[in-house]
């Protein structure tokens, strides 16, 4: 069995008299400590799938197996528990606390694992230690990125997940914070899922799934990752 099993999901919103299907029967799996790429056109479903990985939506039907356990089929308070112990979330746009530093910022999500790193550890290992004591917006963008990363790391989650990380950050910020996410996979073993419109990232994965208008239109498994390093784009 493989470590993230998503099979057959399908998830609607209604809108009135409008139903939106944005999950059409969705499958795809990845192996533990894998780095995979979700990639595909806006509004083609990639945010509703990573939010029902991560627990943070729940699917209308279809099994979503994480570790051998099917997470569509836990109760509220088992979700909470997975979420705050089992998955760090990176979004595009940070999502910090503006009143908190960025010391404070990732101090909160340790404190609600049972398996955290050091704080000032985190900071350093994605280079933010001269600017812990900094509130967000006395921090660039990659910055604070790099702030949300730690933050996501800080609860030593096997499962890493990235909403277009790279989105907001232009192209040396968005290698950098790439960078940090392929140690911590190749590192750790942290298994990591990462959504993103460029192609180009896609080399760095092991796993490629496109996705098109509500399906998985194909899944390419790259024996060959190439390090962001030397990706151009
Ligand atoms: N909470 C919601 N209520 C209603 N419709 C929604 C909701 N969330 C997503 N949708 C719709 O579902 C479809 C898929 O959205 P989703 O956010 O998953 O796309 P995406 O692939 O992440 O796009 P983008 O690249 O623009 O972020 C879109 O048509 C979107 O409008
Ligand atoms: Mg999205």
């Amino acid at each position: 069995m493989s470590y993230v099993e998503v099979k057959d999901v399908y998830k609607r919103y209604t809108m009135g008299d409008n139903v939106i299907v944005a999950n059409n029967g969705v499958s795809f799996s990845i192996e533990e400590g894998e780095f995979a790429v979700i990639l595909g056109p806006s509004g083609a479903g990639k945010s509703t799938v990573l939010n029902i990985l991560g627990g943070m939506d729940s699917c209308d039907e279809g099994q979503v197996i994480i570790d051998g356990s099917d997470i569509a089929k836990y109760s509220n308070k088992e979700l909470t528990t997975f979420r705050r112990l089992d998955v760090g979330f990176v979004f595009q746009f940070y999502n910090l606390v503006p009143n908190l530093t960025a010391k404070e910022n990732v101090e909160l999500a340790s404190q609600v694992s049972n398996k955290a790193l050091d704080v000032d550890e985190v900071l350093e290992l994605v280079n933010l230690s001269h600017r812990k004591q900094n509130f967000p917006a006395q921090l660039s963008g990659g910055e604070q990125q790099r702030v949300a990363i730690a933050r996501a790391l800080a609860k030593n989650p096997k499962l890493l997940l990235c909403d277009e990380p790279t989105g907001a950050l232009d192209f040396e910020t968005g290698k950098q914070v790439l960078k940090i996410l392929e140690d911590t996979c190749r590192n750790y073993k942290t298994t990591v899922i990462v959504i993103t419109h460029n192609s180009e990232i896609a080399k760095m994965a092991d796993r490629v799934i496109r996705v098109n208008d509500a399906k998985v239109r194909s899944i390419e498994i790259n024996d060959n990752p190439i390090s962001v390093d030397d990706i151009e784009w």
